[in-house]
């Protein structure tokens, strides 16, 4: 017996995760897993099955997918493929994510910005509208999209990053506004610096120095501390909260000095 509600619990929950062969994405599909949700973890790197592997190997649910987000095509045939296999679709997190460094003049900034924004927002579309038909059949629909606290301020050397992740925020804010009166929430994480691929080429020191200049916390953060976060977004419980835009960064964006 209990005196409250809602449920805590994503057991038996469908997620779709993208980017889920490093980093936080995979961490994330690691998470969803070991809280008994049915996990399609869908990145286009072949390392992807290691984490299928992965939660196969803790008897865990959930499978990987091959799928290349920026391929509208790729990606409505596996929502379709997760639907079938496991009944159905009720949580989507947008994670997949890549950064190119350009200043706006560079010869090749174009290119780098159509390819920065096809990956990081437009593909978010792509799932976003696979996904629709599936999760308004869910008891509790969820999407959660991974921005950056690029999508709050700016670095500079990076625009097509900035502006593309402003625009995951503008997407969040915009689709939980159009999706609520039917009860799908969407929200935004926007994470600081955090141990991943996207970073591991910044020496030791160099993030070290950054962390403790620039956070509250002196530190980078590990991935399941934003896939922590990421859950707790799409809980049952959490079915209050929308557009939210919710930076899991350390401290980052309200430290002044
Ligand atoms: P990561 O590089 O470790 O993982 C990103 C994953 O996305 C990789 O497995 C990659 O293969 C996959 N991916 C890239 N393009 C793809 C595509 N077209 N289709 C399918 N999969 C694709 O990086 P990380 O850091 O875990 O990135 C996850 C998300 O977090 C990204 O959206 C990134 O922009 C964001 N982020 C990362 C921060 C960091 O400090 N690491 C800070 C703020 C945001």
């Amino acid at each position: 017996m209990r005196n409250t509600k809602l449920s805590r619990s994503v057991e038996g929950k469908v997620v779709l995760v993208t980017g889920a062969a490093s980093g936080m994405g995979r961490a994330t599909a690691l998470l969803f897993a070991d809280e008994g949700a049915l996990v399609a973890a869908c990145d286009r790197d072949a390392s992807i099955d290691e984490v299928g592997a992965a939660i196969a190997s803790v008897g865990k649910k959930g499978r990987a997918f091959r799928l290349d987000v920026s391929d509208r095509a790729a990606v409505e045939r596996v929502v379709g493929e997760v639907v079938a296999e496991y009944g159905g679709l009720d949580i989507l997190v947008n994670n997949a994510g890549i950064s190119r460094r350009t200043p706006v003049d560079a010869e090749n900034f174009e290119d780098l910005w159509n390819e920065t924004l096809l990956v990081d927002l437009t593909a978010m579309t792509y799932t976003i509208r696979a996904a629709l038909p599936h999760l308004r059949k869910s008891e509790s629909p969820r999407i959660v999209n991974i921005a950056s606290t690029e999508g709050i301020g700016a670095t500079p050397g990076i625009s097509p990053y900035t502006a593309a992740k402003h625009g995951v925020v503008g997407l969040t804010k915009s689709l939980a506004v159009e999706l609520g009166r039917e009860g799908i929430t969407v929200n935004c994480i926007c994470p600081g610096p955090i141990r991943t691929g996207m970073t591991q080429a910044i020496p030791e020191e160099q993030k070290l120095q950054y962390a403790k200049r620039r956070t509250a916390l002196g530190r980078y953060g590990d991935p399941e501390e934003v896939a922590q976060m990421t859950l707790s977004l799409t809980l049952p419980a959490a079915s209050f909260l929308t557009g939210a835009i919710i930076p899991v960064d350390g401290g980052l964006t309200i430290r002044r000095a």
